[in-house]
């Protein structure tokens, strides 16, 4: 592959919201690794996949987590069958092969994760595999993608500048009631008049975080209440068990919750 992007048809299914398709190509063919910024269910993981399909490119997904080590994305010598043999984990494999190596929720791992990256994320594109004595040069296929919401994460938990400043940033925030109905139809098969009745109850619903919720309710929740309905659970019902339960453990906060998509529902 040559870099070019193919269209979209083959690629997972992903709506843009603006211009990020094209700042992902363009971060791509400068080798500038990208960060993405925004709350659960609005996309970004769907988008990363996307794009990688677009571009031609494996893409190697890492889940962060609280107990992530270097070892986890560099790799390891392991024990097999009585021989120690080394193992790449994924960001060396993505390295090796000029893939996009995807870390999600990249503010949950470790420190010593940063010391990893940073290197990789400047303009030496260099692995250190302190174990093995080798050093990685990534080629032009290879691209970090992270990605992080700002929203819910406390203070310790946040990116250190000379990381974040490592690369390019895209914010991501809920589609516009538009490009939301399109993505819940595609997605869900529901019709459009229940669907934009779903994305009505989302908007209000959004209008309480801060208030009563930490977050507001994901397009990936509009996207369950409305493939729930299409297959044949009452409207009602669904957006309870798909919008209201999973946002509050709170019984009054439901409870306003449930009143305000009666009273929208009618
Ligand atoms: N722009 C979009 N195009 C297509 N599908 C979308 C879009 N935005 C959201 N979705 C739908 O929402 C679901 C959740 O999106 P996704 O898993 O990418 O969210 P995320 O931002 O990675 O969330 P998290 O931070 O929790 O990992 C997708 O499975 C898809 O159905
Ligand atoms: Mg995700």
């Amino acid at each position: 592959m040559d870099g070019t992007l193919i269209e979209g048809g083959a690629a997972p299914f992903y709506l843009p919201q603006g211009d990020e398709c094209d700042v992902f190509a363009a971060a791509h063919r400068a080798c500038l690794p990208l960060l993405l910024k925004g709350p659960t269910g609005c996309g970004k993981t769907r988008f990363v996949a996307h794009m990688a399909a677009r571009l031609g490119r494996a893409l190697h997904t890492v889940s962060c987590h609280d107990d992530l080590s270097a070892a986890d994305l560099i790799g390891r010598y392991l024990l097999k069958g009585g021989e120690t043999v080394w193992v790449d984990g994924p960001l060396t494999r993505a390295v090796r092969e000029g893939a996009i190596c995807y870390l999600d929720e990249v503010v949950e791992a470790r420190k010593d994760v940063a010391v990893v990256l940073h290197p990789l994320t400047d303009d030496r594109r260099i692995l250190p595999i302190d174990r093995t004595g080798e050093e990685l040069h990534a080629g032009p296929g290879f691209m970090l993608v992270a990605s992080y919401n700002p929203g819910y994460q406390n203070i310790l938990k946040t990116l250190k500048p000379s990381t974040r400043q490592r690369f390019v940033a895209l914010e991501f925030g809920f589609p516009s009631p538009m490009l939301e109905l399109s993505v819940v139809c595609r997605e869900s098969g529901l019709d459009e008049d229940r669907a934009r009745l779903l994305i009505r109850i989302a908007g209000k619903l959004r209008g309480l975080k801060g208030q009563d919720l930490d977050e507001g309710v994901s397009t990936r929740l509009v996207v369950y209440a409305a493939t729930l309905i299409a297959r044949g659970m009452g409207f009602d019902r669904a957006v309870e068990v798909a919008m209201i339960e999973p946002l509050t453990d709170e019984a009054d906060v439901k409870r306003g919750l449930a009143d305000l998509v009666a009273a929208l529902a009618g």
